[in-house]
C-alpha cells in the first residue's frame, strides 16, 4: 500500500496513461478508521482494480463551536487497517495541501441542506460540498463509496453529481453496526460509559417508528414517539428526529417512494446521528 501526501504525487500515480484500463474505487474518510469505513472499502474492492482511500479531517465542514479540533486521530491505527483492508493507496495531505489559501469560491447546496443536520451545523455541507469535489478532481474516480449512515449527506453528494456531470457514480454502503445496535461512529469513543449504555436506544427508537409507519401513523405521531423514547431512555438532548421522503428530503406524501427516519442526539462531548430508510411502495 502506498501512502501518499501530495496531489501531484497522487496525480502521477493515478495518470490515465499509468492506469491504462483499470478502474480505480474512491472511499473518502477522515479516519479513525472503524468497521463501517471498512465495508465502504470491501465493496470498493470487490468492484475496482485499484482502491484509493483519502484520510482528511476536513476543516471546512466544522462549524466554530464544533470538534475540529478534538477530532479523534490515530494515523498509525489507519494505516494499519487501510492496508489489511486491501487499500491500494491512502491520500493523507495536510491542511495547507488541501486549502493552501482561505477558500473564496463558496459551493451551496440546496433544499437538502436546509433541513436536519443542516438545519443545526450551519455550512457543514458546503465544506463537504468544496472538500468532495476537490477530491472527485482530484481523484478522478469511476465508483465513489458512501455510507447511508450519513444519509443526508450521502443524498446532497448524489444531487452534486447529478447536477454538476460528474464522471463517479455514487455507491450507497449500509449502515455498520455495533452488536446492540448502536451505529459505528468515529465519534462513539467521546461517549462516556454510561452513554455508551443508552446509545443502543437510538436504533431502538428508529426501529419503533419505522414499526409505526408501516402500520401507517401519521408523520408528527411517528416523530413524537421516537422523540419520547429517547427522550425517556437516554441523558442526550435531542436536537431533531425527523420523518422525510428520501432522498429528496422534502416532506412526505402519498407519492413518496421512499422514507427516511433520522434522529440526533447530542451527548456531552458527542453529537451520535443514525436514520433508517424505509421503502413505502
Ligand atoms: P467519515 O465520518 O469518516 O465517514 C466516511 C464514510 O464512511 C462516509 O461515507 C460515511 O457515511 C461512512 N460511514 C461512517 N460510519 C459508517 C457506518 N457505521 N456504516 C457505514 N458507513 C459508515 O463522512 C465523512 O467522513 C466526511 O464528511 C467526508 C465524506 C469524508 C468528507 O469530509
Amino acid at each position: 500500500m502506498k501512502i501518499v501526501n501530495s496531489i501531484e504525487q497522487l496525480r502521477k500515480l493515478l495518470n490515465r496513461q499509468v492506469r491504462q484500463h483499470r478502474t480505480v474505487g474512491f472511499v473518502p474518510t477522515m479516519g479513525f478508521l472503524h468497521e463501517g469505513h471498512l465495508a465502504l472499502v470491501k465493496k470498493a474492492r470487490e468492484e475496482n482494480d485499484i482502491v484509493v482511500m483519502s484520510i482528511f479531517v476536513n476543516p471546512t465542514q466544522f462549524g466554530p463551536n464544533e470538534d475540529y479540533a478534538t477530532y479523534p486521530r490515530n494515523e498509525q491505527r489507519d494505516v494499519a487497517l487501510a492496508a489489511e483492508a486491501g487499500v491500494d493507496i491512502v491520500f493523507m495531505p495536510d491542511k495547507d495541501e488541501m486549502y493552501p489559501r482561505i477558500g473564496e469560491i463558496q459551493i451551496l447546496p440546496g433544499a437538502q441542506a436546509e433541513v436536519l443536520c443542516g438545519a443545526s451545523r450551519s455550512g457543514h455541507f458546503d465544506g463537504v460540498l468544496k472538500v468532495i469535489l476537490k477530491l472527485f478532481n482530484i481523484v478522478d474516480p469511476d465508483r465513489s463509496y458512501f455510507g447511508k449512515k450519513d444519509a443526508q449527506q450521502l443524498a446532497i453528494i448524489e444531487t452534486f453529481v447529478e447536477d454538476f456531470n460528474f464522471r463517479t457514480t455514487i455507491e450507497r454502503v449500509p449502515t455498520v453496526r455495533e452488536k446492540d445496535g448502536l451505529a459505528m461512529s468515529s465519534r462513539n469513543v467521546r461517549l462516556s460509559p454510561k452513554e455508551r449504555s443508552e446509545a443502543p436506544v437510538l436504533y431502538e427508537a428508529l426501529q419503533l417508528g419505522k414499526k409505526y409507519l408501516e402500520q401507517g401513523k401519521e408523520t408528527s405521531v411517528v416523530e413524537h414517539e421516537v422523540a419520547q423514547l429517547i427522550e425517556n431512555k437516554t441523558s442526550g438532548a435531542i436536537d431533531y428526529v425527523a420523518l422525510l421522503a428520501y432522498p429528496s428530503l422534502q416532506p412526505l406524501t402519498v407519492d413518496s417512494e421512499e422514507a427516511i427516519l433520522a434522529c440526533a442526539v447530542t451527548f456531552e462531548k458527542a453529537r451520535l446521528i443514525d436514520n433508517v430508510i424505509v421503502k413505502l411502495k
